[in-house]
């Protein structure tokens, strides 16, 4: 088994998950304004050092997505923070595009950016302890989006970015995200999300990425935010589950999906419906955002001091998207 493809297992093993807390200090600083928290780089560090020193961080977080500024930090005890995350047992990993912006061409899509210096800046995330890595892609539905020069263009860096990455002895979340804001319906979402994907590969492989040492970051397959027409999360998992066994090589082995948007409760009853009707040999975890963090995050800004509790509500969401990642999820035990 080769050493990227062992660095999957090992995130992915035993329905964990990975915890994305790579938000920018732009995306942080809003989520810390929601809940009325000065965003400093102190109180950035704060929230994000009590979730990796949870339990959970053991039994449920295989990897933890960093932001530049995170991989970077030491904790009050002058612990960096990636040797924080891999003593308890998971793997440090690097977000390295940044970010996404206007597309020359096609301004109202985005291309991500980042791939220049890429080759250098990983040396250093690797030396810092990094494992894996992370670049996402965004694409939107309307009647004439993703347009073929979005869906070409965001393939091609995904996959020298990756290719790049595995060089590097890492191993790349690829993340192509159709975003869940608009009108459309579920079919176009399927639509759309299996050329994404089948663009994708057809560029890794062509940049001759080893499939075994990736982990692919889908959107599940939803209507949209603002759709008269929504579906059951029965029918969200089935469609999911086709659109991946249709436009997936059977040589990946591990998926983790983004949360995009859905509610805490949603993302999880998702994850538990796909895992019960996954009839593939794919992995199918989670990595989720905001739908592992909004609840611990909300908590925390009423006492920030209150680590202990702060740390009961992270583990909690931790534990249930681990349960639902191996189809054990129910809902009573949410309450
Ligand atoms: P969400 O789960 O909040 O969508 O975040 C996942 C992520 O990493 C987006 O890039």
């Amino acid at each position: 088994m080769s050493e990227l493809n062992n660095i999957v297992l090992k995130i992915l093993e035993k329905g964990k998950g990975i915890l994305a807390a790579d938000e920018s200090t732009g995306t942080m600083t809003q989520r810390l304004d929601d809940v009325k928290v000065p965003s400093s780089p102190e109180n950035r560090l704060s929230f994000r050092e009590t979730l990796f020193s949870a339990s959970s961080m053991t039994d449920c977080i295989g990897g933890v997505i960093l932001y530049d500024e995170t991989i970077k930090q030491e904790t009050s005890k002058k612990i960096k923070i990636p040797e924080l995350i891999s003593s308890m047992g998971s793997a440090p990993g690097i977000k390295v595009d940044t970010g996404a912006k206007v597309l020359a061409g096609s301004p109202d899509e985005k291309i991500t950016e980042g791939l220049d210096g890429l080759r250098e800046r990983l040396k250093e995330y690797y030396k810092l302890g990094a494992k894996f890595t992370k670049w996402r892609g965004v694409y939107t539905i309307t009647k004439n989006f993703p347009s073929k020069l979005s869906i070409q263009s965001n393939a091609h860096a995904l996959a020298r970015y990756s290719a790049l990455v595995q060089e590097c002895r890492m191993v790349p979340i690829v993340e192509p995200e159709v975003l869940m804001e608009g009108e459309h319906s579920a079919k176009e979402c399927y639509e759309k999300t299996s050329e994404v994907i089948k663009k994708c590969f057809e560029e890794l492989i062509l940049h001759k990425v080893d499939l075994k040492g990736i982990i692919l970051k889908p959107n599940m397959i939803l209507a949209g935010n603002k759709s008269d027409n929504k579906i059951t999360n029965e029918e969200v998992a089935k469609l999911t589950i086709k659109c991946l066994k249709n436009s997936v090589p059977s040589e990946v082995t591990g998926i983790a999906f983004l949360s995009g948007g859905q509610s805490e409760i949603e993302a999880t009853e998702n994850l538990n419906l796909i895992n019960k009707y996954n009839d593939t040999d794919f992995i199918m975890s989670y990595s989720y955002g905001r739908a592992l963090q909004q609840s611990a995050l909300k908590f925390w800004s009423k006492n920030i001091e209150d680590i202990e509790g702060t740390q009961k509500v992270f583990n909690h969401r931790a534990k249930m998207n681990t349960l639902a990642a191996q189809s054990k999820w129910f809902k009573d035990l949410e309450v």
